[in-house]
């Protein structure tokens, strides 16, 4: 038993759906957020410079009380090698826990990837989703513009500018024939209506954020670090850019107002 926090990173916002999903499978243990919003986005930077970040996001968290961390993020889970950039505890970023969802969730064996440019580049998801079945048909998709329109509140269902890139960037991957979609961006499920809706009913979307959150649950478990609190836990966030507009556009995140204190920190 452990009752130090879950730390959960992110370039920005897009980890709070992975914070929102852990909040509702593990719902008394504590959280301690970072997102670098100073800095984001991540995806469209080089492999270096995400690596630097990530490591310098990874040192600020383990400056407070965590006992697990989780990369709630495509890109920089895109970017760590096999090896885990933690040996202390407990670490996941979000790939693998997708990739394993996507191989159990396909009847045809089709699946799409749609994440970052770096996240695309990388071929993380495809080199995952090989491992675990190399029989497995992969169509891959960079969304560029998705990561802005969420940060900046474009999230309505028929919103015509979202639509339209939607439009844009699913259409190959719909004519690829899949029937499950990996959103591989941690911003992407915040956009899942319209995705859903342009991708049809026959294809099961998977977020890279609620299997991260479900695999931090059985590490917990397996490792006996799950909190004795019944307690609700308590969120505490950091953000290295304005906090006013964290707490405007998190909402839309966590489908509730933010539950918990929020600071301002340097990195
Ligand atoms: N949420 C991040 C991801 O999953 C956003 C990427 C970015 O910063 O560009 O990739």
């Amino acid at each position: 038993m452990n009752r130090d926090a879950i730390g959960v990173f992110d370039s920005g916002m897009g980890g709070l759906t992975a914070v929102k999903a852990l909040g509702e499978i593990l719902p008394h243990e504590n959280i301690i957020y970072f997102g670098d919003t100073a800095r984001i986005p991540y995806g469209t930077r080089s492999r270096q410079t995400i690596q630097r970040y990530t490591q310098e996001d990874i040192a600020f968290l383990r400056r407070h009380p965590v006992k697990m961390i989780i990369a709630a993020c495509g890109t920089v889970s895109s970017m760590l090698g096999a090896d885990s950039p933690v040996d202390d505890m407990p670490f996941t970023g979000v790939v693998y826990p997708a990739a394993h969802a996507a191989c159990a969730a396909t009847k045809n064996g089709r699946v799409g990837i749609i994440g970052t440019p770096a996240t695309v580049a990388s071929g993380s998801y495809e080199t995952a989703i090989h491992t675990i079945d190399p029989s497995v048909d992969v169509t891959a998709m960079a969304c560029p513009l998705f990561v802005h329109l969420v940060e900046y509140g474009y999230t309505d269902p028929d919103d015509p500018i979202t639509r339209l890139a939607a439009e844009e960037y699913l259409t190959p991957i719909r004519e690829a024939d899949v029937d499950t979609l990996i959103l591989g961006c941690t911003h992407y499920p915040i956009i899942a209506p319209v995705i859903g809706q342009i991708m049809g009913e026959g294809v099961k979307l998977i977020s890279a954020s609620e299997e991260a959150a479900k695999y931090a649950k059985k590490c917990l478990e397996e490792q006996d670090l799950l909190t004795d609190s019944t307690e609700r836990g308590h969120n505490v966030y950091y953000v290295s850019d304005s906090v006013s507009m964290f707490r405007d556009n998190a909402r839309h995140f966590l489908a509730d107002a933010v539950n918990g204190q929020v600071f301002s920190s340097r990195i």
